[in-house]
């Protein structure tokens, strides 16, 4: 029986297999069969990984500290079929605007278990949030500070808040999404004293009762020593704000970033040695600085559903330059997938029949946007290609779907779910009258 190549079993979905015919298979589907079915670029999700992801975060934060809480980052993948799943599994759920939330409220998300972050939450925005009965929002300025006592005031409510603070630790990820050094349009900073600030006038609001505080890194975080560091630091501030505020930390938030496999060669640390590392700083700081141990959230995005996901287009175009470049064109690119574009992201590319097959030629897999920077793969061994062959990248469940564009005025991806065998829809893919359909003509 074929099957994947040890690399490809880590970073390809749990389900994924090599058929007898050399097809690789997502949940018991040929990746060929369903670019034919639903046309191409087209985004597989396996439901088998998802829950697997959900497990192993839920399972593992809960071995390493009972009183934990996973909470799925939705700016990941938002969709309300995941999000149902999300919801199953037990996870709670973040949205960072409007329309995420309306996401969470199409999937019938409960509201408790909701926290709504951002750096930038308008008046519209935080109502919404306010009337479908939000757990927790979580503020990240004075301006919030302020408007959310107004609006919980109008609406006759005290709402329950955690304040995001900056603990000035770099967590050494890419600089586009390092978000916990001084430098960084999120959170109070700690070092300046605005954390201070935030937490009296907080306290000191009417309207909001401060249960507890949040910091976040940045992501993708290879490494665990960032968030020891930092967590003894907020811990720290937080005996502070006792001894200065009253401040009660009853929930404590040291955010997201844990890491996939996008390649073979950068493999990340199981979820387990994550969970460890927090809840031991946590328990250490705790008794270091005489505080009560907090509820514990975590917030994976990423992680959740990167491996899921597994991204499917159709080669075009071939352009060899002789000692230079081959450029093998596909049918998407920065729209649906801009990370390569914009943080440098590398890919793993596979032809999803006869993945292995040689000779092979190293070349640079492109876009089909009017841009030089389109491409999804640099400098990738795969077998000679042809067009018309259908190719796929691994790991492509986060941050490619959400941040899709409709540039060049292209119409954006379907996306389907599979399990055991069966496909089924989860977004069609956009048409030419999506596309006129908000333009006044
Ligand atoms: C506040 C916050 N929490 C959690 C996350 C999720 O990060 P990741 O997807 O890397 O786990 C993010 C990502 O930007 C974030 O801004």
């Amino acid at each position: 029986m074929p099957q994947l190549n040890e690399t490809d079993r880590e970073i390809f979905p749990v389900s994924a297999g090599l058929s007898d015919t050399g097809d690789i298979t997502i949940g018991g589907c040929a990746i060929s069969e369903l670019a034919t079915e639903f046309g191409t670029p087209l985004y597989i999700y396996d439901e088998d990984t998802i829950r697997q992801m959900c497990r192993q975060f839920v399972g593992g934060f809960k071995e390493a500290y009972e009183r934990s809480h996973v909470e799925y980052s939705s700016k990941a993948f938002a969709n309300p079929v995941l999000a149902k799943i999300i919801a199953e599994e037990g996870l709670n759920m973040d949205v960072v605007t409007g329309g995420e939330l309306v996401f969470a409220k199409a999937a019938g998300f409960p509201a408790e278990r909701l926290n709504f972050h951002g750096n930038n939450k308008d008046r519209g925005e935080l109502g919404e949030a306010i009337d479908y009965g939000i757990g927790r929002i979580t503020l990240d300025s004075f301006y919030e500070i302020g408007l959310l006592n107004e609006v919980a005031g109008e609406k006759g409510v005290r709402q329950k808040v955690l304040l995001r603070v900056s603990p000035s630790v770099d967590p050494h990820t890419h600089m586009l999404t390092t978000t916990g050094i001084l430098d960084s349009k999120f959170g109070f900073s700690i070092e300046t004293g605005a954390a201070a600030e935030a937490v009296e006038q907080a306290m000191a609001a009417d309207n909001l009762e401060v249960v507890g505080l949040h910091f976040h890194l940045g992501s993708p975080i290879f490494e665990l020593e960032p968030y020891s560091q930092a967590i003894d630091y907020v811990l720290k501030f937080a005996a502070e704000m006792r001894d200065a505020h009253g401040l009660q930390l009853k929930e404590f938030n040291p955010g997201g970033g844990f890491a996939v496999g996008y390649v073979g060669e950068e493999l990340p640390l199981p979820i387990s040695a994550y969970a460890n590392e927090i809840s031991t700083a946590v328990r250490s700081g705790c008794d270091r600085y005489g505080l009560e141990e907090p509820l514990l959230t975590v917030e994976p995005g990423r992680a959740i559903v990167a491996r899921a996901g597994v991204a499917v287009y159709k080669v075009g175009g071939i352009k060899r330059i002789p000692n230079v470049r081959i450029y093998v064109s596909v049918d998407g690119g920065m729209g649906d997938n801009i990370r390569p574009a914009l943080y440098s992201s590398e890919y793993t590319v596979r032809r999803a029949h006869d993945p292995y097959s040689e000779p092979t030629e190293t070349v640079t897999v492109v876009g089909k946007y009017c841009e030089s920077g389109d491409y999804i793969a640099r400098d990738v061994d795969l077998p000679v290609l042809d067009s018309e062959d259908i190719l796929c990248t691994p790991t492509s469940g986060a941050y490619a779907v959400p941040m899709a564009s409709n540039y060049n005025m292209t119409t954006r991806p379907a996306i389907v779910m599979v399990k055991d065998g069966n496909a089924r829809l989860i977004r069609r893919r956009e048409t030419y009258d999506d596309l006129l359909a908000t333009s006044l003509v």
